[in-house]
């Protein structure tokens, strides 16, 4: 008997959802720059199974360099130096793992919104690019789990990150819709494969980060594109909301106050590798300067002040009100010496977006 059933035992329980779908009647183009994506996208389809080299073992001497989203350098930390080799690894692929999972994961709410915009979006050329978007996501899910599943195993969805997704699924509001997921979810992905792609040397990673940014500068693209044509048809109301749902999605991303089950998440990881959890965080207590200040070094705006607020910016979401709040949580996250108290001073300087966001994702880090 096959053991094929309807009910499998990793799904989720039903989420309801509140979309509202839209025919529309008129097949010729409305958005040329939609149109043209699309058609763009339709070319630059790619196939796992084909075009990556999954042979190919995992260099394990070559990922060191792969950023693993800690907010300090630990693999410099003393006591990360006197472990063995091996136990090095055991923690570097967890870690890894457990990043790489969260890109999966989103990747998964991704596609589910992607195909959610097929239905609720009114332009044809909107909808004809969210099907080569979802056709997109999928490929994106499959290739995450399969190097996942090459490196370690897939760990469990941030609490944060489900919530969004959540919200975003949720909503009856196709233009929340892109918002909270072209834009916001995204924008922050795409600076961080961004980051990985460039700094990791392990070559199957890098290869697949290439492809996958690739296509996530076009989804990017969709959201600006579309959003920044709604905006100035909207009412005063209608844009502080919108406004509103891009704050809360990029706050609840971000704000390190949810980070309590990121860093239960990560000492457990810890003790699997075999580490033990108070020397090491006595070693990083100690050497915190250097390790942060080496981390400092390097620093550059981070996700939402490099590139989200300046999308919302180019799309017309982003008033003096919202800055301000943007500058407020930003302040609380990361402190006055790298925000300053000033919102003016803030405003001014954030960066433009990148005129050509795809040679963007895939040129050096500065
Ligand atoms: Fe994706
Ligand atoms: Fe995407």
């Amino acid at each position: 008997m096959s053991d094929f059933n309807v009910v499998t035992a990793t799904q989720e329980p039903e989420l309801d959802t509140a979309m509202k779908v839209i025919y529309q009647w008129n097949y010729d183009s409305e958005v040329d720059e939609l149109r043209n994506l699309y058609v763009k996208a339709t070319e630059a389809q790619w196939i796992s199974n084909r075009d990556i080299a999954w042979d190919k073992p995992i260099d394990m001497e070559r990922f060191a360099a792969t950023p693993l989203g800690a907010s300090i350098a630990i693999d410099q930390s003393s006591y990360w130096k006197s472990l063995p080799r091996e136990t090095q690894w055991e923690l570097t692929r967890r870690l890894a793992s457990f990043r790489l999972s969260n890109f999966l994961h989103g990747e998964q709410g991704a596609l589910m919104v992607a195909a959610q915009l097929v239905n609720a979006v009114p332009h044809t050329d909107a909808k004809f690019y969210a099907a080569t978007q979802t056709m997109d996501e999928a490929r994106h899910v499959e290739a995450f789990a399969r190097y996942i599943e090459k490196l370690d195993e897939i760990r469990p969805i941030a609490p944060a990150l489900k919530h969004i997704l959540d919200g975003t699924l949720q909503t009856d509001d196709w233009m929340k819709k892109l918002v909270g997921m072209q834009i916001v979810v995204e924008g922050l992905a795409l600076y961080s494969f961004r980051d990985m792609r460039n700094l990791t040397e392990e070559p199957l990673l890098k290869e697949l980060l290439t492809y996958i940014a690739r296509d996530e500068s076009r989804h990017h693209a969709y959201g600006v594109q579309y959003i920044s044509r709604c905006v100035p048809c909207l009412n005063e109301a209608q844009r502080t909301e919108l406004e509103d749902f891009a704050l809360e999605a990029a706050r609840t991303l971000i704000d390190q106050r949810n980070q309590q089950t990121f860093f239960s998440s990560v000492l457990a990881l810890w003790a699997e590798a075999g580490i033990d959890p108070v020397e090491m965080l006595n070693s990083v207590r100690n050497e915190r300067e250097e390790l942060t200040q080496d981390l400092g070094r390097g620093r550059r705006l981070g996700p939402v002040q490099g590139f989200v607020i300046p999308t919302l910016k180019r799309c017309g979401l982003l008033s003096e009100r919202v800055a301000k709040h943007y500058h407020e949580f930003l302040k609380a996250n990361f402190g006055t010496r790298i925000l300053g108290d000033d919102v003016q001073e803030f405003l001014r300087h954030i960066p433009d977006l990148p005129e050509d966001t795809a040679a963007w994702v895939l040129g050096e880090l500065h």
